[in-house]
């Protein structure tokens, strides 16, 4: 990958750059701002250089269309006050808006182009959709780099497409990102256990297969946590399931006993009436109750692991050399249901293992609960990203910047 540092000239030059600003939201107020954090070395650098800075997001999964509710509005305005100087948000993507935005740039300016998945062609599955619009953004830049190292598994405009119709570079955090993931790829040191939990199970079951090759143990919470469950033959009442995926998760555990490997389950869990949580809000109107994952009340919502399985979770991670962990182990916003997620990053704290924590949610559940950062040995601000990086899968976003 070409590093930006030597783009050295590129005084007046347009750099259009990818950055991941897909940062949890509490109506209008960020509630972690580390994405965003983690993209001002490279942004610094450019403007310092005196390049025009066009940047591309997303937030959330907007599906295509414009939905003020998914607004990079926020983003704009804690953008500009890390940085010091005014961010323009241009009203669309790739409209008239954007296209006065971007002209009305002087030198170390910094515009931001509204919600990239505003636009159909952005998460397209039709190539020429994608490269239509690629085609689009590339007339906002005279280069491009890419630094949202969260999204660089995603075969999008805005991260694969462009990259082939401008010179491409890696920015500070994609370098920094990939040096510290490879260090888990070659020759982990043993035990190596990976932690995952989090809400997008269909994402996170589709890496299991893959991640059982290359760790010892896997250790399981979070939303995906049910659908092994009910594989394994129990009620999970209204948490979260996968119907689709009940017979791959029996597949895999069939798979981890004949090749040695562990996957642990939650023996134990907070339950709470799924009425009664407000994600929005971040609060929970009703009563908890800890239960045995074997007596997971009908009407009940498994959102988070009890404190037996905390301590199970935690002995494992203290035991092992190199964690990996990936996604809260429940509702981590919400006080009553973050316990089992404080565990879990307390125990990786405290370990002397060689510890990543990956994801926007588990990343920003270490700074909320006040962990000193230092004591991880990375935290990424990918999360999707850096466990198919960990599974040994090409991601498109990495790909594309290598052949350029
Ligand atoms: C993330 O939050 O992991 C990245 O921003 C990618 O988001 P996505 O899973 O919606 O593509």
């Amino acid at each position: 990958m070409k590093s930006i540092d030597e783009l050295t000239d590129v005084a007046g030059k347009r750099v259009l750059i990818r950055c991941d600003f897909n940062v949890p939201l509490k109506g209008e107020e960020i509630t972690d701002d580390g994405r965003i954090r983690a993209a001002l070395p490279t942004l610094t650098a450019l403007r310092a250089r005196g390049a025009k800075l066009v940047i591309m997001a997303h937030l959330g999964r907007p599906e295509g269309e414009a939905n003020p509710k998914y607004s990079l509005a926020p983003v704009a305005k804690r953008l500009g006050e890390l940085l010091g100087v005014p961010v323009a948000l241009a009203a669309d993507v790739v409209g008239a808006s954007a296209q006065a935005t971007v002209a009305a740039l002087a030198d170390g300016d910094v515009a931001l182009l509204e919600n990239v998945r505003f636009e159909p062609g952005e998460a397209s599955k039709a190539d020429a959709e994608r490269e239509a619009l690629a085609a689009r953004y590339a007339g906002f830049g005279d280069i491009f780099v890419s630094d949202g190292f969260g999204v660089v598994h995603r075969k999008q405009a805005s991260v694969y497409d462009v990259a082939k119709l401008l010179p491409a570079y890696a920015g500070y955090l994609v370098e920094r990102e990939v040096t510290v993931l490879k260090k888990l790829t070659v020759h982990p040191e043993r035990p190596y256990v990976v932690v995952l939990g989090g809400a997008k199970v269909a994402d996170k079951l589709a890496v299991i297969d893959n991640l059982l090759a290359v760790a010892d143990t896997l250790i399981i919470g979070g939303g995906m946590a049910y659908t092994f469950l009910k594989a394994e033959g129990l009620e999970v009442g209204r948490s979260l399931l996968d119907e689709t995926k009940i017979a791959a998760c029996a597949g895999y555990l069939e798979q981890a006993k004949a090749t040695g490997k562990r996957i642990l389950l939650p023996v134990d869990a907070r339950v709470a009436d799924p009425a009664d949580i407000d994600f929005g809000g971040r609060v929970l109107n009703g009563e908890v109750a800890i239960v045995p994952t074997t007596a997971i009340p009908a009407d009940k919502e498994a959102a988070d692991i009890g404190p037996e399985t905390a301590a199970l979770y935690a002995a494992e991670i203290a035991a092992a050399k190199t964690v990996f962990w990936n996604g809260p182990m429940g509702i981590s916003e919400i006080a009553e249901l973050s316990a089992g997620t404080k565990a879990v990053a307390g125990a990786l704290a405290g370990s002397a293992a060689f510890s990543v924590v990956g994801g926007g949610d588990s990343a920003a559940a270490v700074r909320a609960f006040g962990f000193d950062e230092a004591s991880f040995g990375h935290i990424s601000t990918g999360g999707g990203a850096s466990l198919e990086f960990l599974e040994g899968k090409t991601l498109p976003g990495l790909a594309v910047l290598e052949e350029a």
